[in-house]
């Protein structure tokens, strides 16, 4: 074991997992792969989940820090961020601020647009104005919910008078719609670690787009990493990213999520703050990628936690 390593050994590290955004099941497999990593590297793990406290509200015992593996609602919107600074405990990743901006794709987009950063054109739709957004906003365009991940809810429109009956659908399941642009062409993700871009992958799914099931079953998308691209584009994708990663005040790590047309322009779709994190995921594949192995980068998003934990302490 190396000098680095060593140092995580004795600590006692809480691994959020679970919780209850509709994307649990997947952030249950994010978490458990991030425990094995930690224990393999010597830290005595605990597996907390915020689904077993009443209200989220949890209890997170005796740990020096978290590692917090949810996703979407009450894990990545600075809900759990916030308890775990009032409790004084580091945890990984992004500040309550970052998680919360960077959740809401309707408030993240209005800041792409105010720093420069390309982003389709959109609409965020509610009851009131729902006549007149279908009217007015040309399809073909995406129906997204604005705060859910892993694309649940996320449907494509071709003819909006076709597809009203199911926008009235969806609008009264989540109450707010983000109605954005359709862009063709060839999709893009950039990872950021630290203050650096990861390696940019392609994906071509199988399917119409990158849904929930071409995301999570194996064989229906391809990945291409480093994406076959030229070198000028690969560098404009990493410098958003980076860009992203700033202007929504995230930390330590993050995921954007890019379309780029048939003349070349790229649109920022998204950026997440807590990515998936199985081995398997995205980021872990561009990490892998640039010599970093999936055990090495959990490790190093602990040590970014803990070295912030230590700084506070220092200064109190
Ligand atoms: N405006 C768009 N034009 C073309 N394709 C789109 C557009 N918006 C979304 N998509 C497709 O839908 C997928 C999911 O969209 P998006 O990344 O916004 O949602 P998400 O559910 O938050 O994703 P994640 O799982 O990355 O959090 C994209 O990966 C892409 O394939
Ligand atoms: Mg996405």
């Amino acid at each position: 074991m190396s000098r680095k390593s060593a140092s995580l050994r004795n600590l006692k590290i809480g691994v959020l997992l679970g919780g209850t955004s509709p994307e649990r099941e997947i952030s249950i497999k994010s978490g458990q792969a991030v425990a094995q990593a930690l224990a393999a590297r010597g830290c005595t793990v605990s597996l907390i989940d915020p689904a077993d406290f009443p209200g989220n509200r949890c209890v997170f015992g005796d740990i020096d820090a978290a590692f917090v593996a949810l996703h979407g609602e009450g894990g990545e919107d600075g809900f759990i961020q916030k308890q775990l600074e009032r409790k004084g405990i580091p945890y990984t990743g992004s500040s309550p601020r970052g998680c919360a901006l960077s959740l809401d794709k309707d408030k993240a987009k209005k800041v792409f647009r105010r720093s420069g950063i390309p982003t389709p054109d959109s609409r965020l739709m509610t009851t009131h104005n729902f006549e007149r957004i279908l009217k007015s906003f040309p399809a073909p365009f995406f129906v997204k919910p604005p705060q859910d991940g892993s694309s649940l809810g996320i449907f494509q429109v071709e003819n909006a008078s076709e597809s009203r009956a199911g926008i009235r659908q969806a609008l009264r399941r989540y109450r707010r719609l983000l109605i954005e642009r359709k862009i063709e062409g060839r999709e893009f993700t950039v990872g950021v670690l630290g203050s650096k871009a990861l390696p940019v992958i392609e994906l071509r799914p199988k399917a119409a787009f990158y849904d929930y099931q071409t995301k999570y079953t194996k064989g229906r998308c391809d990945y291409h990493v480093p994406a076959p691209i030229p070198a000028a584009l690969t560098r404009k994708l990493q410098r958003l990213a980076l860009a992203v990663h700033k202007v929504l005040e995230l930390r330590d790590f993050s995921r954007t999520d890019i379309m780029v047309d048939g003349q070349g322009r790229p649109f920022v779709l998204e950026a997440n703050a807590i990515p998936g994190f199985t081995a398997l995921s995205l980021v872990p594949k561009a990490a892998a990628h640039a010599g970093i192995p999936f055990e090495n980068l959990c490790e190093r998003l602990l040590k970014y936690a803990v070295r912030r934990g230590r700084a506070l302490s220092a200064k109190r």
